[in-house]
Protein backbone atom coordinates (compact mmCIF):
# COMPACT_ATOMS: atom_id res chain seq x y z
CA UNK A 1 0.00 0.00 0.00
CA UNK A 2 2.88 2.25 0.52
CA UNK A 3 3.14 2.81 -3.20
CA UNK A 4 -0.07 4.07 -3.89
CA UNK A 5 -0.71 6.01 -0.05
CA UNK A 6 2.53 7.94 -1.75
CA UNK A 7 1.72 8.70 -4.69
CA UNK A 8 -2.00 9.95 -3.86
CA UNK A 9 0.05 12.32 -0.82
CA UNK A 10 1.76 13.44 -4.00
CA UNK A 11 -1.26 14.24 -6.21
CA UNK A 12 -3.17 16.13 -2.82
CA UNK A 13 -0.50 18.04 -2.71
CA UNK A 14 -0.80 19.44 -6.27
CA UNK A 15 -4.68 19.55 -5.44
CA UNK A 16 -5.35 16.89 -8.12
CA UNK A 17 -6.99 14.72 -5.66
CA UNK A 18 -10.90 15.00 -4.15
CA UNK A 19 -11.26 11.94 -1.74
CA UNK A 20 -8.19 11.06 0.23
CA UNK A 21 -7.31 7.72 1.03
CA UNK A 22 -9.73 7.73 4.28
CA UNK A 23 -9.82 5.47 7.53
CA UNK A 24 -5.84 4.33 5.73
CA UNK A 25 -5.27 2.23 9.22
CA UNK A 26 -1.70 1.32 7.65
CA UNK A 27 -0.75 4.87 7.38
CA UNK A 28 -0.50 6.27 10.89
CA UNK A 29 1.97 3.27 12.36
CA UNK A 30 -0.19 2.59 15.55
CA UNK A 31 -3.12 0.14 13.48
CA UNK A 32 -1.12 -3.04 14.09
CA UNK A 33 -0.76 -5.93 11.33
CA UNK A 34 -3.81 -7.50 11.97
CA UNK A 35 -6.37 -4.70 11.42
CA UNK A 36 -5.01 -3.22 8.93
CA UNK A 37 -4.79 -6.65 6.49
CA UNK A 38 -8.30 -6.31 6.46
CA UNK A 39 -8.48 -3.21 4.50
CA UNK A 40 -9.61 -3.47 1.29
CA UNK A 41 -8.20 -0.27 -0.74
CA UNK A 42 -10.54 -0.10 -3.71
CA UNK A 43 -9.26 2.21 -6.55
CA UNK A 44 -11.40 3.96 -8.98
CA UNK A 45 -11.89 7.76 -10.38
CA UNK A 46 -15.64 7.89 -8.89
CA UNK A 47 -14.35 10.88 -6.28
CA UNK A 48 -17.19 13.41 -6.70
CA UNK A 49 -20.63 13.99 -7.59
CA UNK A 50 -23.07 10.79 -8.85
CA UNK A 51 -19.94 8.93 -9.46
CA UNK A 52 -19.31 8.90 -5.56
CA UNK A 53 -22.90 8.48 -4.97
CA UNK A 54 -22.93 5.04 -7.03
CA UNK A 55 -19.49 3.69 -5.46
CA UNK A 56 -21.34 4.44 -1.98
CA UNK A 57 -24.67 2.23 -3.14
CA UNK A 58 -21.92 -0.43 -3.84
CA UNK A 59 -20.29 0.07 -0.64
CA UNK A 60 -23.26 0.09 1.37
CA UNK A 61 -23.90 -4.13 0.13
CA UNK A 62 -19.90 -4.65 0.56
CA UNK A 63 -20.33 -3.34 4.33
CA UNK A 64 -23.97 -5.95 5.00
CA UNK A 65 -21.86 -8.84 3.03
CA UNK A 66 -18.21 -8.55 3.77
CA UNK A 67 -18.49 -7.48 7.20
CA UNK A 68 -14.55 -9.00 8.12
CA UNK A 69 -13.43 -6.49 5.82
CA UNK A 70 -13.11 -2.50 5.95
CA UNK A 71 -13.75 -0.65 2.55
CA UNK A 72 -10.55 1.77 2.25
CA UNK A 73 -11.69 4.88 -0.80
CA UNK A 74 -8.38 5.02 -3.43
CA UNK A 75 -10.36 7.31 -5.21
CA UNK A 76 -8.09 9.75 -7.29
CA UNK A 77 -10.31 12.22 -9.41
CA UNK A 78 -10.42 13.32 -12.98
CA UNK A 79 -13.11 12.83 -15.42
CA UNK A 80 -12.48 8.86 -17.47
CA UNK A 81 -9.08 8.37 -15.32
CA UNK A 82 -7.13 11.65 -16.22
CA UNK A 83 -5.08 11.15 -13.38
CA UNK A 84 -5.88 7.96 -11.67
CA UNK A 85 -5.01 5.86 -14.39
CA UNK A 86 -1.31 6.97 -13.94
CA UNK A 87 -1.06 6.78 -10.46
CA UNK A 88 -2.45 3.39 -11.07
CA UNK A 89 0.50 2.50 -13.44
CA UNK A 90 3.13 3.83 -11.16
CA UNK A 91 2.00 1.93 -7.97
CA UNK A 92 1.52 -1.51 -10.02
CA UNK A 93 4.54 -0.68 -11.92
CA UNK A 94 6.56 -0.62 -8.06
CA UNK A 95 4.48 -3.71 -7.11
CA UNK A 96 2.11 -1.62 -4.58
CA UNK A 97 -1.16 -2.96 -6.44
CA UNK A 98 -4.41 -1.60 -4.39
CA UNK A 99 -6.71 -4.92 -3.17
CA UNK A 100 -8.95 -4.46 -6.47
CA UNK A 101 -9.07 -2.22 -9.26
CA UNK A 102 -11.73 -0.65 -12.06
CA UNK A 103 -10.66 -1.56 -15.67
CA UNK A 104 -12.74 -1.03 -18.54
CA UNK A 105 -13.95 -4.26 -20.57
CA UNK A 106 -12.26 -5.03 -23.30
CA UNK A 107 -8.91 -3.58 -25.06
CA UNK A 108 -7.75 -1.81 -22.03
CA UNK A 109 -8.01 -4.58 -19.89
CA UNK A 110 -5.86 -6.70 -22.02
CA UNK A 111 -3.39 -4.33 -21.18
CA UNK A 112 -2.81 -5.54 -17.60
CA UNK A 113 -3.34 -9.09 -18.50
CA UNK A 114 -0.32 -8.66 -20.70
CA UNK A 115 1.65 -6.82 -18.06
CA UNK A 116 0.86 -10.21 -16.15
CA UNK A 117 -0.93 -7.34 -13.38
CA UNK A 118 -4.29 -9.23 -12.58
CA UNK A 119 -5.40 -12.56 -11.67
CA UNK A 120 -7.59 -15.04 -13.46
CA UNK A 121 -11.28 -15.08 -11.47
CA UNK A 122 -12.59 -17.74 -13.60
CA UNK A 123 -13.06 -19.79 -10.65
CA UNK A 124 -14.92 -17.23 -8.97
CA UNK A 125 -17.64 -16.94 -11.85
CA UNK A 126 -18.21 -20.56 -11.15
CA UNK A 127 -18.16 -20.09 -7.37
CA UNK A 128 -20.83 -16.85 -7.39
CA UNK A 129 -22.46 -18.41 -10.06
CA UNK A 130 -21.82 -15.46 -12.74
CA UNK A 131 -21.05 -17.43 -15.44
CA UNK A 132 -25.17 -17.79 -15.51
CA UNK A 133 -25.98 -14.70 -14.67
CA UNK A 134 -23.83 -12.47 -17.39
CA UNK A 135 -24.55 -11.84 -21.18
CA UNK A 136 -22.01 -14.01 -23.11
CA UNK A 137 -20.83 -11.13 -25.54
CA UNK A 138 -19.79 -9.57 -22.52
CA UNK A 139 -17.77 -12.69 -20.61
CA UNK A 140 -15.92 -12.86 -24.28
CA UNK A 141 -15.00 -9.24 -24.40
CA UNK A 142 -13.40 -10.13 -20.80
CA UNK A 143 -12.01 -13.42 -21.52
CA UNK A 144 -8.46 -14.49 -23.35
CA UNK A 145 -7.31 -17.45 -24.09
CA UNK A 146 -10.02 -18.87 -22.08
CA UNK A 147 -9.23 -17.21 -18.86
CA UNK A 148 -11.61 -14.35 -17.34
CA UNK A 149 -9.48 -11.57 -16.12
CA UNK A 150 -12.22 -9.25 -14.45
CA UNK A 151 -15.87 -8.78 -12.90
CA UNK A 152 -18.37 -6.32 -14.56
CA UNK A 153 -20.26 -3.90 -12.59
CA UNK A 154 -22.37 -2.24 -15.51
CA UNK A 155 -22.62 -1.09 -18.71
CA UNK A 156 -22.82 2.60 -19.93
CA UNK A 157 -23.55 4.31 -23.08
CA UNK A 158 -21.48 6.62 -24.72
CA UNK A 159 -23.45 8.19 -27.69
CA UNK A 160 -25.75 10.48 -25.98
CA UNK A 161 -26.47 14.47 -26.48
CA UNK A 162 -27.62 15.59 -23.25
CA UNK A 163 -29.96 19.25 -23.98
CA UNK A 164 -31.28 22.42 -22.17
CA UNK A 165 -34.71 22.45 -24.07
CA UNK A 166 -35.72 26.10 -22.81
CA UNK A 167 -32.02 26.97 -24.50
CA UNK A 168 -33.80 25.25 -27.40
CA UNK A 169 -36.85 27.08 -27.49
CA UNK A 170 -34.67 30.05 -27.85
CA UNK A 171 -34.12 29.26 -31.55
CA UNK A 172 -37.33 27.13 -31.67
CA UNK A 173 -36.23 23.87 -32.07
CA UNK A 174 -38.01 20.88 -30.04
CA UNK A 175 -35.48 19.90 -27.60
CA UNK A 176 -37.63 16.17 -27.30
CA UNK A 177 -36.36 14.92 -30.76
CA UNK A 178 -32.86 14.64 -32.20
CA UNK A 179 -31.33 16.36 -35.14
CA UNK A 180 -31.11 13.45 -38.03
CA UNK A 181 -27.53 14.05 -38.43
CA UNK A 182 -24.85 15.83 -37.64
CA UNK A 183 -25.09 18.54 -40.20
CA UNK A 184 -28.52 18.92 -39.33
CA UNK A 185 -27.10 19.24 -35.47
CA UNK A 186 -24.88 21.92 -37.05
CA UNK A 187 -27.93 23.64 -38.49
CA UNK A 188 -29.71 23.61 -35.04
CA UNK A 189 -26.46 25.36 -33.92
CA UNK A 190 -26.53 27.86 -36.05
CA UNK A 191 -29.81 28.76 -35.02
CA UNK A 192 -29.12 28.63 -31.46
CA UNK A 193 -25.61 30.84 -32.86
CA UNK A 194 -28.26 33.78 -34.28
CA UNK A 195 -30.54 33.69 -31.02
CA UNK A 196 -27.53 34.54 -28.85
CA UNK A 197 -26.39 31.36 -27.49
CA UNK A 198 -22.55 31.91 -28.16
CA UNK A 199 -21.28 28.63 -27.90
CA UNK A 200 -24.08 26.31 -28.02
CA UNK A 201 -22.09 22.94 -27.49
CA UNK A 202 -20.42 22.76 -24.14
CA UNK A 203 -17.48 20.15 -24.15
CA UNK A 204 -14.08 19.57 -21.90
CA UNK A 205 -10.74 18.52 -22.35
CA UNK A 206 -9.35 15.19 -23.74
CA UNK A 207 -11.43 12.19 -23.61
CA UNK A 208 -14.71 14.40 -24.06
CA UNK A 209 -13.12 15.58 -27.69
CA UNK A 210 -12.99 12.26 -28.10
CA UNK A 211 -16.30 10.84 -27.62
CA UNK A 212 -17.21 13.86 -30.14
CA UNK A 213 -15.16 12.29 -32.54
CA UNK A 214 -16.30 8.93 -32.21
CA UNK A 215 -20.06 10.06 -32.11
CA UNK A 216 -19.41 11.96 -35.72
CA UNK A 217 -17.20 9.00 -36.98
CA UNK A 218 -20.39 6.52 -35.86
CA UNK A 219 -23.08 8.99 -37.66
CA UNK A 220 -21.02 9.53 -40.90
CA UNK A 221 -19.93 5.50 -41.70
CA UNK A 222 -22.40 3.84 -39.96
CA UNK A 223 -22.03 1.00 -37.00
CA UNK A 224 -19.98 -1.61 -39.13
CA UNK A 225 -17.38 0.56 -40.38
CA UNK A 226 -17.32 2.37 -37.44
CA UNK A 227 -16.23 -0.43 -35.77
CA UNK A 228 -13.75 -1.45 -38.52
CA UNK A 229 -11.59 1.42 -37.20
CA UNK A 230 -10.90 -0.08 -34.36
CA UNK A 231 -9.99 -3.54 -35.57
CA UNK A 232 -8.14 -2.59 -38.59
CA UNK A 233 -10.84 -3.61 -41.45
CA UNK A 234 -11.94 0.16 -42.04
CA UNK A 235 -8.84 2.45 -43.56
CA UNK A 236 -8.70 5.62 -41.38
CA UNK A 237 -7.12 7.18 -44.87
CA UNK A 238 -10.43 7.01 -46.56
CA UNK A 239 -12.63 9.73 -48.06
CA UNK A 240 -15.39 9.08 -45.65
CA UNK A 241 -13.02 9.44 -42.62
CA UNK A 242 -11.75 12.83 -43.66
CA UNK A 243 -15.36 14.25 -44.06
CA UNK A 244 -16.17 13.65 -40.85
CA UNK A 245 -13.34 15.10 -39.01
CA UNK A 246 -14.62 17.92 -41.26
CA UNK A 247 -17.55 17.98 -39.51
CA UNK A 248 -15.50 17.57 -36.15
CA UNK A 249 -13.93 20.93 -36.97
CA UNK A 250 -16.91 22.64 -37.53
CA UNK A 251 -18.55 21.63 -34.34
CA UNK A 252 -16.04 22.42 -32.38
CA UNK A 253 -16.44 26.11 -33.60
CA UNK A 254 -19.86 25.94 -31.81
CA UNK A 255 -18.00 25.06 -28.57
CA UNK A 256 -16.61 26.79 -25.14
CA UNK A 257 -13.46 28.87 -25.89
CA UNK A 258 -12.27 27.03 -22.19
CA UNK A 259 -12.64 23.42 -23.52
CA UNK A 260 -8.83 22.78 -22.75
CA UNK A 261 -9.29 23.87 -18.91
CA UNK A 262 -12.50 22.17 -17.94
CA UNK A 263 -13.73 18.60 -16.78
CA UNK A 264 -16.99 17.10 -17.95
CA UNK A 265 -18.91 18.20 -15.10
CA UNK A 266 -18.25 22.02 -15.83
CA UNK A 267 -19.37 21.64 -19.42
CA UNK A 268 -22.83 19.64 -18.06
CA UNK A 269 -23.03 22.76 -16.20
CA UNK A 270 -23.15 25.49 -19.01
CA UNK A 271 -25.87 23.14 -20.11
CA UNK A 272 -27.67 23.74 -16.64
CA UNK A 273 -27.11 27.05 -16.27
CA UNK A 274 -28.49 27.65 -19.99
CA UNK A 275 -25.42 29.20 -21.23
CA UNK A 276 -25.07 26.11 -23.95
CA UNK A 277 -27.63 23.81 -25.40
CA UNK A 278 -25.77 20.23 -25.55
CA UNK A 279 -22.95 18.42 -24.43
CA UNK A 280 -22.31 15.14 -26.04
CA UNK A 281 -21.57 12.54 -22.73
CA UNK A 282 -21.87 9.05 -21.65
CA UNK A 283 -24.57 8.33 -19.62
CA UNK A 284 -22.74 8.71 -16.11
CA UNK A 285 -24.76 12.64 -16.88
CA UNK A 286 -28.06 11.14 -15.91
CA UNK A 287 -26.16 10.07 -12.12
CA UNK A 288 -24.90 13.46 -12.11
CA UNK A 289 -28.41 15.26 -12.66
CA UNK A 290 -29.58 13.01 -9.85
CA UNK A 291 -27.07 13.74 -7.49
CA UNK A 292 -27.40 17.32 -7.96
CA UNK A 293 -31.13 17.05 -7.97
CA UNK A 294 -31.84 18.70 -11.45
CA UNK A 295 -35.30 18.02 -12.15
CA UNK A 296 -36.19 15.87 -15.18
CA UNK A 297 -38.16 18.67 -16.72
CA UNK A 298 -35.07 20.64 -17.29
CA UNK A 299 -33.29 18.49 -19.84
CA UNK A 300 -33.89 16.05 -22.26
CA UNK A 301 -31.27 13.15 -23.92
CA UNK A 302 -31.36 11.39 -26.83
CA UNK A 303 -28.75 9.34 -29.13
CA UNK A 304 -25.76 11.52 -30.77
CA UNK A 305 -27.48 12.69 -34.06
CA UNK A 306 -27.43 10.22 -36.60
CA UNK A 307 -26.78 7.53 -33.99
CA UNK A 308 -29.88 6.25 -33.35
CA UNK A 309 -30.48 2.64 -32.96
CA UNK A 310 -26.85 2.22 -32.46
CA UNK A 311 -25.82 1.57 -28.69
CA UNK A 312 -22.21 2.76 -28.12
CA UNK A 313 -21.14 0.37 -24.89
CA UNK A 314 -18.57 0.82 -22.28
CA UNK A 315 -18.32 -1.59 -19.00
CA UNK A 316 -16.20 -0.80 -16.12
CA UNK A 317 -15.29 -3.94 -14.35
CA UNK A 318 -13.02 -4.74 -10.96
CA UNK A 319 -10.24 -6.98 -11.25
CA UNK A 320 -7.74 -9.20 -8.50
CA UNK A 321 -4.40 -7.85 -8.93
CA UNK A 322 -1.41 -9.96 -8.92
CA UNK A 323 0.70 -10.12 -5.34
CA UNK A 324 -2.51 -8.12 -4.06
CA UNK A 325 -2.26 -7.39 -0.41
CA UNK A 326 -5.64 -9.14 0.61
CA UNK A 327 -6.97 -11.55 -1.63
CA UNK A 328 -9.92 -12.26 0.58
CA UNK A 329 -10.82 -9.07 1.11
CA UNK A 330 -10.64 -8.02 -2.80
CA UNK A 331 -12.66 -11.48 -3.57
CA UNK A 332 -15.52 -10.35 -1.22
CA UNK A 333 -15.36 -7.16 -2.94
CA UNK A 334 -15.91 -8.94 -6.74
CA UNK A 335 -18.50 -10.95 -4.59
CA UNK A 336 -20.54 -8.09 -4.20
CA UNK A 337 -19.60 -6.38 -7.94
CA UNK A 338 -21.40 -9.82 -8.98
CA UNK A 339 -23.90 -9.97 -7.02
CA UNK A 340 -27.74 -8.82 -8.05
CA UNK A 341 -28.01 -6.93 -5.07
CA UNK A 342 -24.30 -5.05 -5.71
CA UNK A 343 -25.23 -4.13 -9.22
CA UNK A 344 -28.84 -2.56 -8.40
CA UNK A 345 -27.41 -0.21 -5.68
CA UNK A 346 -24.66 0.78 -7.92
CA UNK A 347 -26.53 1.03 -10.97
CA UNK A 348 -29.61 2.79 -10.12
CA UNK A 349 -27.16 6.38 -8.42
CA UNK A 350 -24.66 5.37 -11.63
CA UNK A 351 -26.56 6.23 -14.52
CA UNK A 352 -25.46 3.04 -15.75
CA UNK A 353 -27.69 -0.89 -16.15
CA UNK A 354 -26.54 -3.38 -14.77
CA UNK A 355 -24.28 -6.08 -16.74
CA UNK A 356 -26.32 -8.82 -15.38
CA UNK A 357 -28.97 -10.07 -17.20
CA UNK A 358 -31.49 -10.74 -14.42
CA UNK A 359 -31.99 -6.82 -13.32
CA UNK A 360 -35.90 -5.34 -13.04
CA UNK A 361 -36.41 -2.07 -14.98
CA UNK A 362 -39.08 -0.68 -12.76
CA UNK A 363 -36.46 -1.09 -10.05
CA UNK A 364 -34.08 1.83 -11.85
CA UNK A 365 -35.24 5.42 -13.25
CA UNK A 366 -36.40 6.40 -16.19
CA UNK A 367 -33.26 6.99 -17.97
CA UNK A 368 -31.70 3.44 -16.78
CA UNK A 369 -35.22 1.96 -18.32
CA UNK A 370 -34.96 3.67 -21.40
CA UNK A 371 -31.30 2.46 -21.50
CA UNK A 372 -31.99 -0.86 -20.97
CA UNK A 373 -34.74 -1.45 -23.52
CA UNK A 374 -32.13 -0.43 -26.41
CA UNK A 375 -29.51 -2.16 -25.02
CA UNK A 376 -31.79 -5.56 -26.18
CA UNK A 377 -32.63 -3.85 -29.17
CA UNK A 378 -30.29 -1.67 -30.27
CA UNK A 379 -27.14 -2.82 -32.68
CA UNK A 380 -23.89 -2.91 -30.38
CA UNK A 381 -20.66 -0.90 -31.33
CA UNK A 382 -17.35 -0.28 -28.76
CA UNK A 383 -15.69 2.65 -27.20
CA UNK A 384 -12.52 3.67 -27.65
CA UNK A 385 -11.92 6.66 -25.56
CA UNK A 386 -13.24 3.88 -22.50
CA UNK A 387 -10.89 1.20 -23.07
CA UNK A 388 -13.69 -1.10 -24.96
CA UNK A 389 -12.06 -1.00 -28.62
CA UNK A 390 -8.77 0.69 -27.35
CA UNK A 391 -5.68 0.59 -25.26
CA UNK A 392 -4.29 2.61 -23.25
CA UNK A 393 -1.48 3.12 -25.09
CA UNK A 394 -3.82 3.83 -28.55
CA UNK A 395 -5.76 6.37 -26.07
CA UNK A 396 -2.79 8.37 -25.10
CA UNK A 397 -1.58 8.91 -28.53
CA UNK A 398 -5.14 9.89 -29.63
CA UNK A 399 -5.82 11.96 -27.12
CA UNK A 400 -2.30 13.77 -27.42
CA UNK A 401 -3.67 14.15 -31.70
CA UNK A 402 -6.89 15.82 -29.89
CA UNK A 403 -5.73 18.37 -28.15
CA UNK A 404 -2.95 19.71 -30.70
CA UNK A 405 -5.95 19.34 -32.94
CA UNK A 406 -8.24 21.54 -30.61
CA UNK A 407 -5.20 24.39 -30.52
CA UNK A 408 -4.72 24.25 -34.63
CA UNK A 409 -6.87 22.00 -35.97
CA UNK A 410 -5.60 20.55 -39.08
CA UNK A 411 -7.55 17.34 -40.76
CA UNK A 412 -4.64 15.87 -42.26
CA UNK A 413 -2.80 15.83 -39.94
CA UNK A 414 -5.18 14.49 -37.33
CA UNK A 415 -6.05 11.54 -39.88
CA UNK A 416 -2.72 10.16 -39.77
CA UNK A 417 -2.12 11.01 -36.13
CA UNK A 418 -5.72 8.49 -35.56
CA UNK A 419 -4.12 6.52 -38.10
CA UNK A 420 -1.26 5.88 -36.51
CA UNK A 421 -2.48 5.62 -33.01
CA UNK A 422 -4.13 2.20 -33.83
CA UNK A 423 -1.50 0.75 -35.39
CA UNK A 424 0.93 1.32 -32.31
CA UNK A 425 -0.17 -1.62 -29.32
C1 LIG B 1 -15.50 6.30 -17.69
C2 LIG B 1 -16.05 5.30 -16.70
C3 LIG B 1 -17.38 5.76 -16.22
C4 LIG B 1 -17.30 7.20 -15.75
C5 LIG B 1 -16.60 8.10 -16.75
C6 LIG B 1 -16.42 9.55 -16.35
O1 LIG B 1 -14.24 5.92 -18.15
O2 LIG B 1 -16.18 4.07 -17.34
O3 LIG B 1 -17.84 4.92 -15.19
O4 LIG B 1 -16.69 7.21 -14.53
O5 LIG B 1 -15.37 7.57 -17.09
O6 LIG B 1 -15.52 9.71 -15.32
Amino acid sequence: MRGLSKTLAVLSAAGLLAVSACGNSDDGGGGGDSAASKDVTVFTWWADGGEKAGLDGMVSVFNTDCKDFKFVNSAVAGGAGSNAKQVLANDLQAGKPPSTFQAHAGAELKDYINAGQVDDVSQLYKDYGLDKAFPQNLIDNLTVDGKIYSIPANIHRANVVWANPAVLKKASIDGAKAPASVDAWIADMDKLKAAGVKAPLAISKGFAQEMLVEAVLLADLGADKFSGLWDGKTDWAGADVTAALEKYKKLLTYTNADREAIDWPDALQYVNKGQAGYTLMGDWVAAQQLADKVPDSAYTYWPAPGTSGTFQFLADSFTLPTNGADPDGAKCWLKTVGSAEGQKAFNTKKGSIPARSDAQPADYPKYQQGAMADWKSNKIVPSCAHGAACTLGQNNDILSALSQFSGSPDVAKLQTALGNAMKTS
